[in-house]
């Protein structure tokens, strides 16, 4: 079986196409390496991947649909895995357009391609923020959602949309995963428990939006890709499902324990909220409980202890870019 994952040299994306691989399935992956972050990361990610015959790299964006085409000619595609986004929050404020460009356009591209080709199976990771500001917490799937606070959100509840359409189109199975705040290693390096550690293990300040108590629930990264695999053998008709830890935690508890697990003291500047930023974030995960049998083993001291100790062991990135060339797919 051939699985297409879109951003998969990216954090979440690097991490499921290594347990695809590990269970014994063909792998495409179709990234731009993009600059929201240092590209020689994202080679660093597939470093292992590049090393497997199981594994296709397509270096393309999303958008380019002449290339996403070949790409389904070439491969039977059974199930796409669609990660592949622009991210973040307040960065979106800055370029609302370019989002829904590779957010909503590059998402309908891939869908009609899926439809074209006959794909069986879809997910999509949408995002915690498109439940907005006005539901209760925990918040549940079925709870009527808010207004977006960001341009991001609003690309990825445009992409919630997208996908019941071409489950209606076409009637493949669909399912729509609401991560919420992913941590551990190879985390994006703007995100906050990376940036903060880095910081820290340089000298450097810290900025913290608020007062420290914004809440967020941070989902290791084994507990999701555990509760993507679970899903990608469900094949349910059409689902939205939360994937969080259901355990909220403060901003001012993340120093705290960086600065246990990492023995250094944060040197912290407040800055007033960002407009995008939500008080709250907090996932109800009743619904994977019962869906996908999920169970998010790894506890906040755990996942932040395993992640100090990859971060201080990593070497930096080395000549992969030169693999990732040699591996490249030319459609
Ligand atoms: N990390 C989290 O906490 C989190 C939370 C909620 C939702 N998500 C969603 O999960 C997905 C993966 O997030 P991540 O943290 O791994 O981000 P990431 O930035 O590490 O990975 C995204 C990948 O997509 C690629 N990409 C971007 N634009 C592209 C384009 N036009 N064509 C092809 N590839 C492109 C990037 O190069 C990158 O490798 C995203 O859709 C994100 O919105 C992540």
């Amino acid at each position: 079986m051939t699985y297409l994952v879109t951003g998969g040299a990216g954090f979440i994306g690097s991490h499921l196409v290594e347990r695809l691989l590990q269970e014994g399935f063909e792998v495409v992956c179709l990234d731009s390496f993009d600059g929201s972050y240092d590209p020689a990361l994202k080679r660093e990610n597939i470093g292992t991947a590049l090393d497997n015959p199981s594994f296709s790299l397509l270096e393309a964006d999303l958008r380019q649909g002449f290339l996403l085409e070949g790409l389904f000619s070439k491969f039977d595609i059974d199930t796409v895995i669609h990660l592949a986004a622009r991210t973040g929050e307040s960065c979106s404020l800055k370029d609302p357009v370019g989002y829904g460009e590779v957010n909503v356009n590059g998402t309908a591209q891939l869908l009609e391609c899926c439809r074209k080709f006959g794909v069986k199976n879809f997910v999509f990771a949408s995002s915690a923020p498109v439940y907005g500001e006005g539901p209760k917490l925990p918040f549940a799937e079925d709870a009527e959602s808010g207004v977006p606070l960001s341009p991001y959100a609003a690309t990825k509840l445009a992409g919630e949309f997208l996908c019941q359409t071409y489950r209606r189109l076409c009637g493949m199975s669909v399912t729509c995963l609401r991560l919420f705040t992913v941590y551990g290693p190879r985390q994006r390096p703007k995100m906050a428990i990376r940036s903060f550690a880095e910081k820290m293990f340089k000298g450097e300040e810290i900025t913290i939006f608020g007062d420290g108590s914004l809440r967020r629930d941070y989902v290791y990264i084994d507990d999701v890709i555990e509760g993507i695999i679970s899903v990608l053998k469900k094949r349910f008709p059409f689902e939205v499902i939360n994937l969080g830890s259901g355990r909220p935690v403060q901003i001012s508890e993340v120093v705290s324990t960086l600065e246990r697990k990492t023995t250094l003291k944060a040197k912290v500047e407040y800055l007033p909220p960002q407009p995008v930023e939500m008080e709250a974030i907090w996932a109800d995960i009743s619904k994977a409980e019962r869906l996908l049998d999920y169970e998010p083993g790894v506890s906040f001291e755990e996942g932040v202890t395993r992640f100090v100790k990859w971060l201080t062991e990593r070497q930096e990135p080395s000549a992969l870019k030169v693999v990732a060339e040699e591996k490249k797919l030319s459609i």
